[in-house]
């Protein structure tokens, strides 16, 4: 089954088809990049809302299976901000980190989590599953760690004494609030057929 994941990223395809490689399917399931077009404009007010619009908006070029994932850092002493605007929150990776730990400076709540929320769409166009997932830890004062992306190196994961860019690609996918989301996803995938 080809599952057209509504995203330009690469790489979010490659993690995702990783952590599907390793769950146990009773049929193939195999993500794809959606086909050139694709450009949703992310104008919603939730993580919901946004992976609905990339959903919908993948779903009208392609008409087949399609999955949208719309994800962001919440940082509870910033009422939950970057959020929605994780992406956006400065120019570059490294700007958005430094940004983060400016504005916690003598913060001592440094509690956050990632959440991921995910919108499946069936060949009908009809919303068939949605869900999301979560991954708490706490915000560090300086980065550290040179895998994973964008947040990575200052969030320490809930239970543990490694930041995100710490773990590996395989520890990553084991705790991350994307493996919890497309873990609900194969689940409900499993019994379609
Ligand atoms: P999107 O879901 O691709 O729109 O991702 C939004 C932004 O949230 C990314 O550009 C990152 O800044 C941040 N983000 C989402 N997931 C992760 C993660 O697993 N690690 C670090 N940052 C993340």
């Amino acid at each position: 089954m080809d599952i057209v994941l509504a995203s330009s990223n690469k790489h979010k395809v490659q993690e995702i088809n990783d952590i599907v490689s390793v769950y146990n399917m009773p049929f193939p399931v195999k993500f794809i990049l959606p086909p050139e077009g694709f450009d949703p404009e992310e104008n919603g007010q939730t993580f919901a809302e946004n992976s609905l619009i990339k959903a919908t908006e993948a779903w009208k070029l392609t008409k087949g299976w399609v999955l949208a994932d719309d994800s962001g850092l919440c940082i509870d002493a910033l009422g939950g901000k970057p959020g929605i605007y994780s992406a956006r929150y400065a120019e570059t990776p490294a700007l958005r980190i430094e940004r983060v730990l400016k504005e916690l400076e003598g913060e001592e709540n440094r509690k956050a989590h990632f959440t991921c929320a995910m919108t499946l769409i069936n060949p009908e166009g009809h919303v068939a599953f949605k869900t999301e997932g979560i991954c708490e830890g706490t915000i560090i004062k300086s980065a550290r760690g040179v895998n994973g992306f964008g947040y990575d190196p200052i969030f320490l994961v809930k239970g543990g004494t490694r930041t995100m860019a710490e773990l590996s690609e395989e520890e990553k996918n084991l705790v991350s609030h994307r493996f919890v989301a497309l873990n609900n996803v194969l689940n409900f995938i499993k019994n379609i057929k």
